[in-house]
């Protein structure tokens, strides 16, 4: 089936954040209409400023909160009477803070599971049938094969916000069995890093980053303590634990696929999930040496005991999204260090941390 892009107005929730706005970016570069919604909970509206800037035009944007039924209502009405109805919708918005979930698991609950729920029942409402959903590696906890592929079942979640990814999965299938025509791809995502190779949009972490290339970064603009390297007697090559790190802009143009999947397969598919990851692991000492080779910096760090759930090693096997969705990611590790480099200097210089 042939698509004209223009005619399709994609909603993206939680467009004002990291993944999101390097979505919007793609999506509007792409030839879509592009509406973005946000609560502001992990961003601000500079985001969308710069993502703005960044595509040369003004995407409408809703301050908006996906716990909310009549927030949701308003957006989908407006675009509506504009004319531009919305014909997919891409899931991003959710609190993603392992640590914090674990303080709070209502919280994450309500949010990302209620946010979820809500999203659906008025995409019903409004006849809305194409879902892209945001969901993690996190759903496979540590798998007995990897890589791992998608037929690796869910094991109990290692904190709060894990469980929130697989019951928002399951969710959206069983919202699926209930209504014909529905369909939405599970895109379960490795580890994203990097910026927009601008360094106009990127990842603006608030307070302390758990994770490791936003912490290795502000370490190295001395914004921090030295990186520790969380264990080093893990079974692996070097004794550090092994990711599947793989560039936000990749990970962005995987969307674009995605929704375009979804309209062209029509109301014949029903819910798919798709690893999405370079399908190589690399080691937290690789990352590091990496980057140093990359940006010509020091990283400094020291060896400290293992984090509490982290599983040993995790990597992708992609090739079903190669195969389905033709897409596979091209850009390197030392490209992904290096962007997200360009950016915290560039946060550094131009915005307050
Ligand atoms: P992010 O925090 O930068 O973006 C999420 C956005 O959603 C934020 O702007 C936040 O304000 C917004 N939001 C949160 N709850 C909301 C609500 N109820 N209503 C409206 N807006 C809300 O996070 P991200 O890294 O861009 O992650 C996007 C999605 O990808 C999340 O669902 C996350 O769980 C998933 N994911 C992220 C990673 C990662 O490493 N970044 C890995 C796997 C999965
Ligand atoms: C973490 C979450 C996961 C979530 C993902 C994206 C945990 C246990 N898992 O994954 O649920 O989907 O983020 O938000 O939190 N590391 C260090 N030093 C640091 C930080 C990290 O050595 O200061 C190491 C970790 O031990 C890990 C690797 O770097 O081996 C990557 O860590 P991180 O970026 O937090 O991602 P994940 O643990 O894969």
């Amino acid at each position: 089936m042939k698509l004209c892009r223009m005619h399709l107005n994609i909603l993206v929730t939680g467009g004002a954040g990291y993944i999101g706005s390097h979505t919007a970016v793609a999506l509007v570069e792409a030839g879509f209409r592009v509406v973005l919604l946000d609560n502001f909970s992990n961003s601000d509206f500079s985001a969308v400023q710069r993502l703005r800037s960044l595509v040369n035009q003004e995407v409408p944007f809703y301050e908006a909160d996906c716990r909310n039924k009549s927030d949701l209502i308003h957006v989908f009405n407006s675009e509506k009477e504009q004319g531009c109805p919305i014909t997919g919708v891409i899931h991003f918005a959710a609190l993603k803070a392992v640590g914090e979930s674990v303080e709070k698991p209502e919280l994450y609950k309500l949010n990302n599971v209620g946010g979820t729920e809500r999203l659906l029942e008025v995409m019903e409402g409004f006849g809305v049938q194409s879902l892209v959903f945001s969901s993690s590696c996190t759903v496979y906890g540590e798998a007995e094969n990897i890589p791992v592929d998608e037929s690796s079942p869910f094991l109990p979640s290692e904190s709060p916000y894990g469980f929130t990814k697989q019951a928002c999965e399951k969710s959206i299938v069983q919202h699926a069995e209930k209504n014909i025509g529905f369909s939405s791809t599970l895109l379960r995502y490795f580890n994203p890093i990097g910026a927009h190779p601008s360094s106009v949009i990127g990842e603006s972490p608030r307070g302390v980053p758990n994770n490791l290339v936003p912490f290795l970064c502000q370490a190295v603009a001395k914004l921090r303590d030295p990186l520790t390297v969380f264990g080093t007697d893990y079974p692996t090559h070097d004794g550090s634990c092994i990711r599947d790190y793989l560039h936000v802009m990749d990970l962005a143009e995987a969307h674009v696929k995605a929704i375009l999947y979804l309209l062209q397969a029509g109301n014949s598919m029903g819910c798919r999930a798709f690893n999405l990851g370079t399908g190589h692991g690399v080691s937290v000492l690789e990352v590091i040496e990496t980057f140093e080779k990359v940006t010509g910096m020091k990283v400094p760090h020291q060896f400290g005991k293992r984090r509490e759930g982290d599983v040993v090693a995790i990597w992708a096997n992609a090739e079903r999204a190669k195969q389905e969705l033709k897409w596979e990611t091209t850009r390197p590790l030392g490209q992904g260090l290096l962007d997200s480099w360009n950016w915290q200097q560039k946060l550094g210089e131009e915005f307050d941390l």
